[in-house]
């Protein structure tokens, strides 16, 4: 595809690599090393002038560093007379500072935005945004695409009929019904509270889960509080086989003893984040989904000034 150019920043290099296979070209020459006072250097080693350059950095943790190598790259492609600069986002970090819910906080998720902006980027590519309204943040076009289709081929996959889609918090509802119509079958809702950063309490389910296999669905799982408290609450309410299904396993501090000790039987989450072999061998239970594909085929189009929408016309 002439004039189209994919580079990927370190945070999440075996993803940039699967999506630019799928596309069948390779990842552009850029260099990224710490200078020793910890400092990030920049280099891209092709020629980037008039190309239509696709940026692939998943600002996961260490979300700070990830952040500030994006915009420094985008403001390098700026400088080297890049055409059209794409950030490639697939997890966006700091999507869960999107309001002012107490006095005295910032609203990060907006900082960023304006960051991303103002480094020169004149497109966002992303995946299942923790609020959709984080789109509005950016004046610039934000694709903000869905893992769904690829999570549910893989639950359809293992055959669990019939099924109670089950809503770990408020939050999630939304999520938790397009599922349900989707693969079919009830819905239930739990109610959550978040007591800190990493803890949560999960007090009563509305809907019924004794007897039923249950798909609980959530957009990230980060210390696993949401989704093992949950897990705990439906195992307790008689739920057969328990399945898990995020888009991004960030799985930081306690997530995997929790998750390895709660009741449940399979969880899926997609590559967005690298999960670590280490990770693997002590969840045995965690499938990896790849993204790749959905990801290259909504960068092939947005080059092509085709439709991206149209990838989700069945859901
Ligand atoms: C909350 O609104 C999100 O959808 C997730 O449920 C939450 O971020 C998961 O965090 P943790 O795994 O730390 O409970």
């Amino acid at each position: 595809m002439t004039g189209l150019r994919v580079f990927s920043g370190r945070s999440n290099r075996p993803l940039a690599e699967r999506v630019a296979q799928y596309l069948g070209c390779p990842l552009g020459g850029l260099a990224i090393d710490d200078f020793p006072d910890g400092e990030t250097s920049v280099k891209i080693s092709d020629d980037v002038r008039g190309c239509d350059a696709f940026l692939v950095q998943s600002t996961c943790p260490p979300a700070n560093s990830h952040w500030m190598e994006l915009l420094i790259t985008v403001d390098a492609m700026r400088r080297a007379s890049a055409k059209r600069i794409t950030a490639v986002i697939p997890y966006f970090g700091y999507a869960r500072q999107d309001r002012k819910d107490e006095g005295r906080v910032p609203i990060t998720a907006k900082l960023v935005a304006n960051l991303l902006t103002t480094a020169g980027a004149n497109r966002v590519l992303t995946l299942d945004l923790h609020a959709h309204q984080i789109q509005g943040f950016f004046d610039i076009p934000v694709d903000n695409l869905s893992a769904e289709p690829v999570l549910s081929a893989h639950i359809q996959g293992l055959n669990l009929h019939p099924l109670t889609l089950v809503s770990p918090d408020v939050g999630n509802v939304k999520r938790a019904r397009i599922y349900a119509n989707h693969l079919g079958g009830d819905l239930a809702i739990i109610d959550k509270r978040r007591t800190s950063g990493s803890d949560v309490q999960s007090y009563n389910i509305i809907g019924d889960v004794s007897g039923k296999n249950v798909l609980m669905v959530d957009d990230i799982i980060a210390t696993g509080g949401t989704i093992a408290k949950a897990c705990e609450l439906v195992h307790k309410h008689g739920a057969r086989r328990i399945m898990v299904m995020a888009t991004h396993g960030v799985l930081c501090g306690p997530a995997v003893e929790r998750l390895a000790a709660a009741p449940i039987d399979h969880i899926a989450v997609t590559d967005t984040i690298p999960i670590s072999d280490e990770v693997r061998r002590r969840l045995p239970k965690l499938a990896v989904l790849s993204v790749n594909e959905l990801m290259g085929e909504a960068i092939r189009r947005i080059h092509r000034n085709e439709s991206v929408s149209s990838l989700f016309m069945n859901w």
